[in-house]
């Protein structure tokens, strides 16, 4: 399961039969931003054409088809086609973004059109996340727009370091020099603005051809380069990337033999030869590398970009996830984090809820705190905000289960660029860059104890388990729980019963019923629960606990077996009828707000350990029964 993007598995073939026939030539990937008013289609669709990528028979069906539509006299138009084999492809598939290829005699190209509107900045971060340049379209007669403030922030927020600024319709403003010095210089202080460091502009006509593939006689004043020619000639990051500390995120470990042990992945950075002092992180370890093994043999050097296999000198502990750097200049390792996310679900970032993070080949759990700020992509505003919505984009920290090694987003796209996934629908929900480690991440150690869990258990003679009740309020937990208790406590069973009411009168007394209140409350009781159980009591907890998230969180805290979930599975209609603190009746008349049942959602246990219903039987009976399905209790 890759749960990334649908349409990259979709499009992988066709890119590996695509590279596999221009192999010796370089790629270039780019994405083009603008909408189709700013003639991005006819743009393409030009470039298309000109570089004869043009399967015969579709052009013959353009031509017709630019008849019909008519086109203000000119034979062929390029939009129609583009929006054709965007057509085509959808058919059928959902797809975020459109890739289409072409070659020339230099060099063979990607791209990834992307859809310009705000609702579809999720799109344009796909697109531009393995880009290595972008071609940013300005409509001439338009200048610049608040949509090219907000493609160029995105594109130089994802690291894209090549930026053209394409001056389209050049036609329309009859070449006019003026005009377009205008454009540039009005683009140039934005761009210094946002932190863009260099830019190329060009005046076009995707239209007319103008500044494609050679210089238009049009613009005489025009001495740079014709857009294809510099697509075809700009010198892309890889270069860069070699010349850093060696880094290998290690894919698999591959074994056929007991003969032979060795590492596999992509080079991310720097090179590596045979003799080369490597550290493993996260574990530190440093071993010597004896060879470096590839499908065409073995190695004298292997650099960024490569796919290799290391062998190391020393039996050194090293699988999936692990990353391969010099001895001397490992990369960082860090459980809390400062990133920028940009939110790409419908449903909105739950604060305090745990995600996968996948950062490379690693993959842990993550939480994220509620936002620093969002950012207004339109105005570069600073916001205050209490979630991420989708498309939004923001600035919060975040904490891992487990040490990622990573490094700042600026240095490495490969070990600073992570996704998030919705661990129930598996949905990739945020992108995100990571910026820096939080210091207190590296000043707080665990500090290891003489006794623990197993002594305290044993002392007590008993196993430790967290009995998790769940049920809507008034469902009878308390009551059920506190009977659960009372007979343990009669068979000399060290227990503790923590409940919601009371929790909440004490150490979550600053929470509320919010979604990310009741999150964080939950987070609380868990961590607690787990520290009890650590100490070798029995715990009972009797919180709503509605969401399912936080529960399989708590339940992934403990050790396999301990965490027991009891949903006391009452009727909403019953529990209501009881009402015994007249909340119901409150929240009904909406003098209470975010109430359970009513007004807040309650996810019912999928597979609980046990179940209980109190309008089958007493509270006395549910209690019998939980106690017998826990039997034995050592
Ligand atoms: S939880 O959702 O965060 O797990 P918890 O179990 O701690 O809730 O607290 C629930 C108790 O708080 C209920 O039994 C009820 O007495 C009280 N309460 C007050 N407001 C609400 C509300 N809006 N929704 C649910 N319970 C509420």
């Amino acid at each position: 399961m890759d749960p990334i993007y649908k349409t990259d598995a979709l499009i992988a073939e066709d890119i590996d039969a695509y590279l596999e026939q221009h192999q010796h030539k370089s790629l270039l990937r780019f994405i083009t931003c603008g909408s189709v008013d700013d003639g991005k289609s006819t743009l393409i669709g030009r470039l298309l054409y000109d570089s004869k990528m043009i399967f015969e028979d579709q052009l013959e069906a353009l031509q017709s088809d630019s008849k019909r539509v008519g086109t203000q006299g000119q034979e062929i138009d390029f939009a129609l086609l583009v929006d054709g084999l965007a057509a085509e492809r959808e058919q059928g598939i959902t797809i975020d973004v459109a890739y289409r290829f072409f070659t020339t005699e230099k060099r063979k190209f990607i791209v990834a059109d992307c859809p310009g509107h705000e609702q579809y900045t999720r799109n344009m971060f796909t697109g531009a996340s393995t880009a290595d340049l972008a071609v940013i379209l300005i409509d001439a007669r338009k200048g610049v727009l608040v949509q090219t403030r907000r493609h160029s922030y995105l594109c130089n927020l994802i690291g894209i370091k090549n930026i053209v600024l394409a001056v389209n319709k050049m036609d329309l403003i009859d070449y006019d020099q003026a005009k377009y010095d205008a454009i540039v210089a009005d683009y140039a202080a934005f761009a210094e603005e946002i932190g863009i460091k260099a830019f190329t502009a060009m005046p076009i006509s995707g239209f007319k051809g103008d500044n494609i593939t050679t210089n238009s006689a049009n613009m005489p004043w025009y001495t740079g380069k014709p857009l294809i020619e510099h697509l075809e000639t700009v010198e892309i990051d890889n270069t860069a990337d070699q010349s850093k500390p060696f880094r290998l995120p290690v894919q698999w470990v591959n074994r056929p033999n007991l003969d032979f042990r060795g590492f596999s992945g992509l080079i991310s950075g720097g090179s590596v030869k045979p003799g080369d002092a490597v550290r493993v992180l996260p574990s530190g370890k440093t071993s010597v590398v004896t060879k470096i093994v590839t499908l065409d043999g073995e190695l004298d050097e292997a650099v960024a970009g490569q796919s290799v296999t290391v062998c190391f000198a020393d039996e050194v502990d090293c699988s999936r996830g692990n990353v391969i750097a010099a001895a001397d200049s490992p990369p960082e390792v860090s459980d809390q984090f400062e990133a920028t996310i940009v939110w790409m679900d419908d449903d909105a970032l739950h604060v305090g809820r745990s995600y996968w993070l996948k950062l490379g080949t690693q993959m842990v759990s993550a939480t994220v705190q509620q936002p620093k700020y969002t950012i207004n992509v339109n105005t570069m505003e600073h916001l205050a905000a209490k979630t991420l919505e989708l498309n939004a984009i923001g600035v919060a920290e975040l904490a891992t289960d487990k040490p990622l090694v990573f490094e700042a987003y600026e240095d490495s796209r490969t070990l600073g660029g992570f996704i998030l996934i919705d661990k129930i629908t598996n949905r990739t929900v945020g992108a995100g860059m990571l910026h820096f480690s939080l210091r207190r991440a590296q000043n707080v150690h665990w500090q290891p104890t003489d006794i623990g869990r197993e002594e305290h258990a044993a002392l007590k003679n008993q196993k430790p388990r967290v009995l998790w009740f769940t049920g809507l309020s008034g469902s009878g937990k308390s009551t059920i729980a506190n009977e659960v208790e009372k007979q343990l406590h009669l068979m000399n069973r060290h227990t503790f019963l923590l409940d919601g009411d009371n929790v909440r009168h004490g150490l979550n007394r600053d929470l509320g019923f919010t979604e990310a209140d009741r999150i964080e409350n939950i987070r609380r009781v868990g961590e607690v629960a787990k520290l009890m159980a650590d100490a070798g009591l029995i715990v009972l907890t009797a919180f709503i606990s509605p969401f399912r998230a936080e529960r399989d969180m708590v339940r992934k805290m403990l050790p396999e077996g301990e965490f027991i979930e009891i949903f006391v599975d009452t009727p909403l209609e019953v529990a209501e009828a009881r009402d015994v603190k007249g909340l119901y009746k409150k929240a009904r008349s909406g003098q209470l707000k975010n109430f359970t049942g009513i007004d807040s959602p309650y996810e019912a246990p999928e597979n609980p350990e046990i179940r209980v219903n109190t309008v089958e039987m007493t509270a006395a009976e549910a209690a019998e029964h939980i106690i017998r399905k826990l039997l034995p209790l050592k």
